[in-house]
């Protein structure tokens, strides 16, 4: 049994306007669930569903033929593509506009993060994800805005509580207790918070590039009473001591990277580890084990929704990485619905 940790959110301090501006792009972005029923229609009618999965490539010479007239699946995208270009500015713009009630609430004061990053971020960091202008950390508080803003008053409301499914995968670990966890791309601590219910008794270090995003984590971590340590690193090269670890785990972060720094991140896993530790990490569901609909799906919101490494973090041989790094009992299975997330469990040989 776990408990949440946190309070009411912040986002309650965004003024009418902000709030009714995400009301209005997330009412519109569930409102185009009739037209995705159409083009699945329109898909299965020219037979560009049937038959099994060969690759993603092959599934989309068929369904973008199937789909090159239709009227439906250029309003969705035309649709997406608006509502990501404006998100992030009218949430910035938000903040601004209610900056003496809200900087207060997004300001973290204590010790900074750990620099292991000398203001040289990686190349494919530093590029504007799912239409995140300016990047990850494109505003001073783009931590606070991200999670206070996008998150809770658009992403929560289109999706539910995807809160809940980070709690989900934090219980899934191998373990029933941790003592010393690593969250590699743990962002503003979303599934951190989840880890730190889970696991009480573990010292959390969170590993990110994003500045702004760390210092939103551990804000919110004292807001709920808690320490954490923070580095701001790659997660292919964190810096920390080895073998200190007994859990590394990670929530939706491989596939923000390409596949040799995927590879990267797993050997650096197993460096962290103690041996009989164990790494655990979720992500996108392979679309070998998608419908052909589903898989089809993925490929095209990514593609339009700017998530570069998207299509080769659902092809890529995860399994296999993590053997190439050292790892064994390697497991793999879909948790929620149309199994997502899909996670990753691998042990680090020997005995403690
Ligand atoms: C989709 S967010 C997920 C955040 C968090 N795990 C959560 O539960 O919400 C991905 C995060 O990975 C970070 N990231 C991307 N590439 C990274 C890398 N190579 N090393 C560390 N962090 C990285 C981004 O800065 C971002 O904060």
């Amino acid at each position: 049994v776990t408990h949440s940790l946190e309070e009411k959110s912040p986002s309650a301090a965004v003024d009418l306007r902000g709030r009714s501006e995400f009301g209005f792009i997330s009412a519109l972005r569930g409102e185009l669930s009739f037209l995705r029923t159409q083009v699945r229609e329109q898909l299965e009618r020219a037979g560009a569903l049937d038959g099994p999965f060969v690759s993603i490539e092959h599934l989309r010479t068929l369904t973008d033929a199937a789909l090159q007239d239709s009227r439906e699946l250029s309003v969705i995208g035309e649709t997406l593509h608006w509502s990501r270009a404006v998100t992030t500015p009218r949430a910035v713009a938000a903040f601004e506009r209610s900056r003496d009630a809200l900087e207060p609430l997004a300001t973290w004061e204590g010790p900074p993060p750990l620099d292991g990053i000398n203001d040289s971020v990686p190349g494919y960091w530093d590029y504007e994800f799912h239409g995140t202008t300016g990047g990850w950390d494109g505003h001073e508080h783009m931590g606070f805005i991200h999670f206070e803003i996008v998150y809770q008053l658009l992403l929560a409301n289109a999706y539910g509580d995807i809160f809940a499914t980070r709690g989900v995968v934090a219980a899934e670990a191998p373990s029933d207790s941790y003592s010393r966890i690593v969250d590699l791309g743990a962002g503003t601590g979303q599934y951190s918070m989840k880890l730190a219910e889970t696991y009480p008794d573990a010292q959390l270090t969170l590993v990110d590039i994003s500045e702004t995003s760390l210092n939103y984590a551990l804000r919110r971590a004292a807001n709920a009473g808690l320490r954490w340590d923070a580095v701001r690193a790659p997660a292919e090269s964190t810096g920390l001591a080895s073998g200190e670890f007994d859990l590394v785990t990670s929530f939706i972060l491989l596939h923000e990277v390409p596949p040799p720094v995927a590879g990267k991140i797993f050997e650096e896993a197993y460096r962290l580890l103690q041996p009989g530790g164990h790494l655990h990490f979720s992500d996108v569901t392979p679309y070998r084990v998608r419908s052909r609909y589903q898989a089809w799906l993925d490929d095209w919101d990514a593609e339009i929704g700017n998530e570069p490494w998207w299509r080769s973090a659902a092809t890529l041989d995860l399994v296999e990485l993590a053997e190439s790094a050292g790892f064994v009992d390697v497991q793999q299975r879909g948790l929620g619905s149309d199994s997502y997330p899909w996670v990753t469990t691998a042990t680090k040989p020997g005995r403690a």
